[in-house]
């Protein structure tokens, strides 16, 4: 019998990469096929040839043994096929409702009710476990709201095949759970899913069989997962041995360098205070929605605070900005990098040099080209960003190999004092996230306070020195790293038991 989806040898260059190389392997019906592999491996990549946006250079996909040719994404949509890619692409002006249909259910049914047809959507949505209101328009949604929508989309095609491409790379932990099982639910009406993510622990939960890239080639296929242990993954994927990702470095602390006195703002139900000492790192830990970047945005000056003061090297300092905090050499990395950050136009260097261009002003007027490209090339060694040239369009680039290019952009000022990095190895790859980490030490070395937000349990417990733990809006208390355990975290996360009881 053949598999309902095969790639046979596929190959696919770009200018300067060789993006997929000679790459097989069978998707079945009722399985869940994990991909893995670096950032820039080549997984998104195979799956916009699948989805009909990109054509291959060599090779064959085949459906249930005939070879497919999608000349575009319609052709693709139209054989059962349906992509949810990393990079969402959403109209915003359009309510959920009408995003859902677009495309897919008014033709075929040739509804033009719309009140039937919101009707529909609501049962579809209700019936999926997504708690979303029809009549919301896409801007006013988070990107997790925006990602379940696209989610659905390809579920009310009712599509034979459905490839995820890091689907729950911004998705809350309940988020993440629907998502789940919603895709169980979809192996067991026999559909073949195609699962990319970084996160080793979806893999195992969520995958029957797994391959792994490297460098645009298949490494390995694991049709059961049962017997394979994370380190052989982890191996194929990044061609070595990495024994300890988090490699804490301890380091002695010094004195209080930054300390936050009763800031109060809109999304905080009390006022908050935490002080940061040179060289620590502090992990903020909390659920989705706990407050963490709001309450980095209000000490940054993107948000306005309504009250409470900042205090920097024994001295009260005023940040109305997110300029002057940068003047004070207080930088935040933000969660949202491709929305807030990515200049997509621009190169590389371009975009690591954009926030420390104003210290290598010659004569305050003349850009120094030398230094630009020094920085950007160091970065780019650093973190293994994978582009041809330091002078490629960022957009080119691997969706992980652009976050760490914005995350260089903050690491790359010069005199930082206190850096606060909000969520800074999502979407990158084991691997990277070892240099990504070494970097964080290296800084704290130097006397940086550092403040870190994280919702994955095991990097905040192994980077940092002291953990923060925020719920509702507020600090709900403090553990040092000898102290600090995935239980005893999550025990002050947790909503508790009487907290509820008192809002219900
Ligand atoms: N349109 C394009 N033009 C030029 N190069 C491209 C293009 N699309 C992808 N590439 C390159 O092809 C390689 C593979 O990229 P791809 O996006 O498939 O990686 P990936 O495995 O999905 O990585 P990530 O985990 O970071 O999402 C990268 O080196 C990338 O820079
Ligand atoms: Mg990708």
């Amino acid at each position: 019998m053949s598999a309902t989806l095969r790639f046979d040898n596929i190959g696919k260059v770009f200018p300067g990469v060789r993006a997929l190389d000679g790459v097989s392997f069978d998707v079945n019906a009722g399985e869940v096929h994990g991909l893995m592999g670096e950032n820039g491996a080549g997984k998104s990549t195979l799956l916009k040839i699948l989805g009909g946006e990109y054509q291959p250079d060599s090779g064959r996909v085949l459906i249930d043994g005939n070879e497919v040719h999608f000349a575009s994404a319609a052709a693709s949509i139209g054989a059962g096929i349906a992509v949810i890619h990393q990079e969402l692409q959403y109209v915003p002006d359009l309510t959920v409702s009408e995003n859902l249909l677009l495309g897919a259910l008014p033709n075929r049914l040739g509804w033009v009710d719309k009140r039937a047809a919101k009707a529909h959507v609501r049962e579809r949505l209700a019936a999926m476990g997504v708690d979303l209101d029809p009549n919301a328009k896409l801007r006013k949604l988070s990107i997790a709201q925006r990602q379940m929508v696209e989610i659905c989309k390809a579920l009310l095609r009712n599509a034979r095949v459905i490839a995820l491409d890091e689907p729950t790379s911004s998705l809350s932990h309940r988020e993440t759970e629907v998502l789940f099982k919603l895709v169980r639910d979809l192996k067991a009406d026999k559909r073949a899913l195609i699962y990319i993510s970084h996160r080793m622990d979806e893999i195992y939960e969520l995958c029957d069989a797994c391959t792994i890239f490297r460098d645009g080639r298949k490494i390995a296929s694991h049709l059961s997962l049962a017997d394979v242990p994370r380190e052989t993954l982890v191996q194929e994927m990044v061609g070595r041995e990495i024994s300890d990702i988090y490699n804490y470095r301890a380091r002695p602390l010094g004195d209080v360098r930054f300390s936050v006195k009763n800031v109060q703002g809109d999304a905080l139900s009390a006022p908050v205070s935490f002080e940061v000492k040179r060289g620590e790192i502090v992990g903020f830990f909390g659920l989705v929605g706990a407050g963490r970047s709001e309450l980095m945005h209000l000490v940054y000056g993107a948000d306005k605070k309504k009250d409470g003061a900042l205090w920097l090297d024994g001295k009260e300092i005023k940040v109305r900005s997110t300029g002057e905090a940068i003047r004070h050499g207080i930088v935040l990395c933000p969660e949202d990098r491709k929305e807030e950050g990515i200049v997509a136009m621009a190169t590389v260097a371009e975009n690591i040099n954009i926030s420390c261009r104003r210290h290598y002003l010659r004569g305050g007027l003349f850009l120094d080209r030398k230094k630009e490209a020094q920085t950007a090339e160091r970065f780019i060694q650093l973190l293994k960003i994978k582009t041809p040239s330091r002078k490629q369009r960022i957009r080119f680039l691997s969706g992980g190999n652009q976050q760490k290019a914005i995350l260089s952009r903050w690491l790359a000022e010069p005199d930082l004092k206190v850096v606060i990095l909000d969520e800074p190895t999502r979407g990158i790859d084991v691997g990277a996230k070892h240099e990504i980490y070494n970097v964080i030490y290296q800084l704290a070395e130097r006397g940086c306070a550092i403040v870190m937000i994280s919702s994955e349990l095991p990097e905040v417990l192994g980077v940092s020195d002291r953990i923060v733990v925020m719920r509702q809006g507020r600090i709900a208390g403090e553990l040092a790293r000898e102290k600090a355990s995935e239980q005893s975290v999550l025990s002050l996360a947790l909503p508790q038991a009487e907290t509820v009881a008192q809002a219900a």
